[in-house]
């Protein structure tokens, strides 16, 4: 196993701490010496899991595990029929121990940290990435140090955080300034950088792929569709597909399918526009924290997935998004937070533009749990109405909203 820059191909050992090629800059991906690797040897009966597929991860010892992966695909035969879909399935990831598919990543990600001797690992997160690297940093007995969005992230994600044991600090300024400084501190105080530059960490997010896969009994949807922030997980996603391929588990690769919501869509924008660099956007906006993202570190992992894929990328407004949540919550009893909902937004967009054929099969990924942000859902839904203790009052109450 070794890193190779995406950029100028140039390859570094594996214990070398480095997030981004010394020649060039360019994003890293860890190569395995395929040859040497014998899936069949795991035991591919067993429940899905992360470390079920540990033959293709890069870490030799036990993991610090909290028994992450192996979440849901749902069949959503309801809310197919509403977005005019052949088949739909949702593979939900707010079922990790953390809330998010974050947990996949982390498990690999601070394992490789004890492995290097690392004492602190650290980031910048839009929420989920704080929380699940407190829960692994928690479990592995080191310390983490997150830096946060002040006022941009959903409360349930720093309450996390908080709980968990992180060093939480609030800086003034947005996602992409505070992973600025986080590379910074990183490189002067010697901690470990695990946002999703870390090419470990997306090792570990392209087991969703794999459980896909398995999930599907060994075949593939047509496409699979992506909420896309700092580009990371659809970037994993793909990879988990290639690695399948070449070991003939699959014969195709799924349309990879990112969506941004409007207010931060450079890859969408670069994807239209045909061009391979992004244009960062100064002021990202969007009801979709977790994806409030201007300048999306792994833009040119994701938009090399998209196209190799044949697939596409598509915006979505913060209505339809709040629209797909409700869906996906009344429809199907699959809670999300809106920047997972933002999948389900894109498929019912692009189903209704026809350039996602209804006759597809089609697999959403719903990132993160519905009671990461109860800000939102408070803002979005009816309140609560209050009567008196009375059994007259509540009937009347219920009368009233049959009747409406
Ligand atoms: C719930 C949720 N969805 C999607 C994303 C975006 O993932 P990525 O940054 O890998 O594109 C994030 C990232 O924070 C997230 O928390
Ligand atoms: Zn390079």
């Amino acid at each position: 196993m070794f890193l190779e820059c995406i950029e100028c191909k140039t390859q570094y050992p594996d214990s070398e701490i480095i997030y981004r090629c010394p020649r060039c800059g360019g994003l890293l991906d860890v190569i395995y010496d395929y040859s040497n690797i014998d899936i069949s040897a795991q035991n591919l009966k067993q429940p899905p899991s992360v470390w079920k597929y540990r033959a293709l991860l890069p870490i030799k010892g036990e993991p610090v595990s909290l028994y992450e992966g192996g979440t849901p695909l749902y069949e959503c035969g309801r809310l197919a029929d509403e977005v005019g879909i052949r088949k739909l399935y949702v593979k939900h990831e707010g079922l990790n121990p953390s809330g998010s598919f974050k947990d996949r990543g982390m498990t690999v990600g601070v394992s490789k940290a004890l492995e290097l001797g690392m004492q602190t690992v650290a980031c910048a997160s839009t929420g989920n990435t704080s929380a699940s690297l407190a829960i692994y940093a928690a479990k592995a007995g080191i310390s983490a140090v997150v830096l946060l969005p002040t006022g941009k992230v959903a409360m349930g994600k720093v309450a996390q955080a908080l709980m968990h044991g992180a060093r939480v600090i609030s800086i003034k300024g947005n996602f992409d300034d505070v992973f600025q400084l986080v590379q910074e501190l990183c490189d002067q105080e010697g901690f470990y950088l695990l946002n999703s530059v870390n090419p470990f960490r997306l090792e570990g997010q392209k087991t969703i792929g794999f459980e896909i896969v398995d999930q599907l009994n060994w075949g593939v949807s047509d496409r699979v569709v992506v909420p896309v922030g700092n580009a990371g997980n659809i970037s994993a996603i793909h990879k988990g597909f290639v690695e399948f391929q070449k070991f003939d588990i699959i014969d195709e690769i799924p349309k990879m399918t990112g969506i941004q919501a409007e207010g931060a869509a450079p890859i969408v924008d670069a994807f239209k526009r045909g061009v391979k660099d992004i244009v960062p956007e100064p002021n990202p906006e969007t009801i979709a924290t977790a994806i409030r993202i201007g300048d999306p570190v792994n833009a040119p992992k994701a938009l090399r997935a998209i196209r190799n894929s044949g697939g596409m990328a598509e915006v979505v407004s913060d209505g339809e998004i709040i629209r797909a949540q409700k869906d996906l919550a009344k429809l199907e009893g699959i809670g999300v937070e809106p920047a997972s909902a933002s999948s389900i937004a894109g498929l019912r967009k692009l189903v209704e533009q026809g350039i996602i054929d209804g006759d597809e099969c089609v697999v959403c990924v719903t990132t993160g749990h519905l009671l990461k942000d109860p800000e939102e859902i408070m803002r979005v839904c009816d309140k609560p109405i209050e009567v008196e203790a009375d059994i007259r009052a509540i009937k009347k109450v219920l009368s009233e909203r049959i009747s409406k």
